[in-house]
């Protein structure tokens, strides 16, 4: 049986940082609202030319370079984004070329803030299917261009950023102490459209729009959406919480983390949280905050990661790991 192994992962921040301070300067807000409701300290911001492929590029070069692999391993790349450089073609296809790859598929898959988990289970089933070998799974974003800069409610959530991982196909012996993907969880329910949104696209207004929230609406259906999928993660991969090491959760809010893991019996001390530096970056958020515990030595080699995340639409789901 075949298993989606994790090879290697990577990230990339645009420079410029943004912080509480200069918000301060922009919409009538404080620090202290943002730090106390959100947790959110600072975030990255693209500059002019630095598109999503542009970040996705960095990110995958710097996870083929944790693998030890060339671009050419590559047969698949999957971006998960909600803010593309064009309508058409695909921001994985501009991360392809940019990589220099000229063979396999790659594809754009839109989820918004459950974009990672959604494209890392569709390439762990492209994977085990035996039909590609080696997946970039690329979480990249520009949520900067869609924000209405003038609306506080919103503008100070979210940052710029991309993160990825490599996975391989390779053979593994069936049980749950295995390596790689054990579990997906996948949910969508298109009746919550108007809660997470933007207003604005080709078949609408005929503009990019902007993202539209109703934030203690997304905060209620958020913490007891992703008990469900978590549970039924552990359940299916036939593991309790407490054989956790790390919970790699959608990096939305400090209160939405903290309010889900302690529901689960997750202790703070396995929570990987970004949030404080980056923001909200929607599809690139988990793979930014893998990044950031791997290298940093908290992931090892053997461990057992829950992500989960959801997003506009509604879409939730998560993924169950053993690094
Ligand atoms: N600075 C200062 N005041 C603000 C700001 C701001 N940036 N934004 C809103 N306020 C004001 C509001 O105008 C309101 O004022 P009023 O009482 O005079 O009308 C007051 O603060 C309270 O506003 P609420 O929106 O009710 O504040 P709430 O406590 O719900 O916090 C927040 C807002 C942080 C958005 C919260 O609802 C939340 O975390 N929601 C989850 C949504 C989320 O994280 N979404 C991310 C995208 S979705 C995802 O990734 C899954």
């Amino acid at each position: 049986r075949l298993r989606s192994i994790l090879r290697g992962c990577g990230s990339y921040l645009p420079p410029r940082v943004l912080t509480n301070k200069d918000l301060e300067a922009m919409v009538a807000t404080s620090d202290e609202w943002i730090v106390q409701r959100t947790g959110i300290r600072e975030r990255h911001i693209a500059a002019e030319g630095e598109t999503t492929s542009v970040l996705g590029i960095r990110a995958a070069e710097a996870a083929l370079a944790d693998a030890g692999l060339e671009a050419g391993d590559i047969d698949l790349v999957v971006c998960a984004t909600s803010t593309p450089d064009y309508t058409f073609p695909s921001t994985a296809t501009q991360i392809q070329h940019g990589l220099g790859i000229h063979g396999g598929a790659a594809f754009d898959l839109q989820a918004v803030c459950t974009g990672f988990v959604y494209g890392l289970a569709t390439a762990d089933k492209f994977l085990v299917s035996g039909s590609h070998k080696r997946a970039l799974v690329v979480g990249a974003e520009t949520f900067s261009r869609i924000l209405d800069w003038t609306d506080r409610g919103t503008c100070v959530l979210f940052g710029d950023g991309a993160g990825a991982v490599v996975l391989e196909a390779a053979e593994g012996r069936g049980t749950s102490a295995d390596r790689g993907v054990l579990t997906t969880q996948l949910r969508s329910d298109g009746r919550y459209r108007d809660k997470l949104y933007v207003d604005g696209g080709p078949g609408s207004t005929g503009t990019t729009g902007h993202l539209r929230m109703e934030g203690r609406e997304v905060f209620k259906f958020a913490v007891g959406k992703v008990m469900d999928v978590v549970t039924e993660a552990f359940a299916e991969a036939g593991v309790t919480v407490d054989d956790l090491s790390w919970f790699v959760p959608h990096q939305a809010n400090r209160r939405i983390i903290e309010a889900s893991a302690d529901k689960l019996g997750i202790p703070r001390e396995k929570l990987v949280i970004t949030v404080d530096r980056h923001g909200n970056t929607s599809a690139a958020s988990i793979p930014l905050a893998l990044d950031a515990a791997r290298r940093d030595g908290r992931i090892k080699e053997g461990d057992l990661v829950m992500l989960e995340a959801i997003g506009g639409g509604f879409t939730w789901g998560s993924a169950l790991l053993r690094w």
